[in-house]
């Protein structure tokens, strides 16, 4: 069959790489794609939320499946603009519907959701500017640090973590006022949760779900967890500290009310949850959902199964995943992201990257980068993602570093130590 992947970074590589390898697919289309995805599939000039665009290219190239990487046109209603044209419902759409998109798209929503079906997670409130005072006032009674999370869909940016109380009372009021825009016109303040974070990622046809390799992703841009946050700078798969008991924990007390409170709430979701945890003492809570899988965590969890994703995807659409198993390599993986220099604040593209013929035993992942001429260049903050495998995650790391000294481009920088904590 032909199919379609939506987005361009180093996740949609990953899926591209994984799909290629598929006997069920025939051409391979990524839109708009980069210049990794260009190696094993055809780029597509179509941006991700441009549905009219999609469809007809849907049509032009009989495509049958369309895996949507990022959360944009799932949040927008990709899903249902496909069910509900009669051209494109016959299309096996890998994403949930655009009510089970809430879960990403509105924080209060997730928050509401994993209240009604008993799932652990932090304490909060929810306010809008009618109700600024009392969320002062909600404010006197917790300890700090204090958690303010932008409801709506900030780009990565909406959460902040603050020590001081009048700090949080003034952020509050500013982003009630409109400091992300529409997104913060309701904010939820949330008990802080200490504890180590990581991720599960779970692929569900709305009934029965798979849970995949966990990760671990570093999503500072400096050393030991410092600076701004990013898109994320490596991930490591498994998790180290995530035994047999932990994991069952969290796939009795979170997986399973989650896929069960979609079911019961009739919520049409044939895809990805990613779900964001913190390891408070023993227990798992979580932080968020997203609706997708995450980048740079795709990276070292689809190179782990050894399934094969197309039939998956199909199983997925057809509501027939119980009926498939899922086979995952037992070693870790690992990878490294390369930026561009200055990212995540501004940065230049167009540097000619070199080197990328010579890497040997590790996968290269284009994230930001594009063709100019006949050189490859970079064309985003996060450029190249290295992954690595191997019985032992830090030998992986290793063999990451060791490759990444092959690569060069003009203000790369990658961080060192990425895995340091497990
Ligand atoms: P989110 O966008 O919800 O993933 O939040 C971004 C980051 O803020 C998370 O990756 C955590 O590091 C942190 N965070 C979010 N909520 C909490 C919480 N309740 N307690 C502690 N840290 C949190
Ligand atoms: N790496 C985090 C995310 O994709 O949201």
């Amino acid at each position: 069959m032909n199919i379609l992947i939506l987005g361009s970074g180093g996740r949609e590589h990953t899926f591209a790489y994984k799909m290629a390898q598929s006997q069920l697919c025939d051409n391979l289309f990524v839109a708009p794609g980069n210049a990794g995805t260009a190696q094993i599939a055809t780029n597509v000039a179509v941006g991700v939320t441009d549905f009219e665009a999609i469809k007809a290219l849907v049509i032009k190239e009989n495509i049958e499946m369309v895996v949507v990487g990022p959360e944009d046109p799932l949040v927008q209603g990709v899903y249902d603009f496909f069910k509900s044209d009669e051209a494109l419902k016959h299309v096996a759409v890998i994403g949930p519907s655009k009510e089970g998109a809430t879960l990403e798209g509105s924080k209060e929503r997730a928050k509401e959701f994993m209240m009604a079906h008993g799932i652990p997670t932090a304490a909060y409130q929810s306010f809008t500017p009618e109700t600024l005072t009392e969320g002062q006032a909600f404010l006197e009674t917790l300890q700090p640090p204090y958690v303010l999370k932008a409801d709506g869909l900030a780009a990565g940016k909406g959460v902040l973590i603050i020590q001081n109380i009048e700090e949080a009372k003034i952020e509050l009021a500013n982003m009630l006022d409109g400091k992300f825009g529409d997104a913060s016109t309701t904010v939820v303040i949330e008990e802080f949760l200490d504890g180590i974070e990581l991720s599960v990622f779970v692929l569900t046809d709305g009934k029965d779900y798979k849970i995949l390799p966990t990760a671990k992703d570093y999503k500072r841009i400096g050393e030991g967890d410092t600076g701004l946050n990013t898109g994320g700078m490596g991930a490591v798969s498994p998790v180290p500290f995530v035994d047999v008991a932990f994991m069952q924990k969290i796939e009795e007390q979170i997986v399973k009310p989650t896929i069960n409170g979609l079911a019961k709430e009739e919520i049409e979701y044939k895809g990805f949850v990613f779900i964001g945890l913190i390891k408070v003492g023993d227990d798992p809570k979580v932080i968020e959902y997203n609706v997708r899988m995450g980048d740079p965590e795709t990276e070292v969890v689809l190179p782990r199964i050894q399934s094969d994703l197309v039939t998956l995807f199909q199983a997925v659409s057809q509501g027939k995943l119980a009926e498939q198993s899922l086979q995952i390599d037992e070693r870790s993986a690992t990878t490294i992201m390369l930026v561009s220099g200055g990212y995540p604040e501004a940065y230049e593209k167009g540097k000619v990257i070199t080197g990328i013929e010579t890497i040997e035993d590790s996968i290269v992942f284009h994230a930001g980068t594009t063709h100019k001429n006949e050189a490859v260049v970079t064309n985003g903050g996060r450029v190249i993602a290295i992954t690595s495998f191997n019985a032992n995650f830090r030998e992986a790391i290793k063999k990451s570093y060791q490759n990444i000294e092959k690569l060069h481009f003009d203000r790369m920088y990658y961080r060192t130590d990425i895995g340091f904590d497990l």
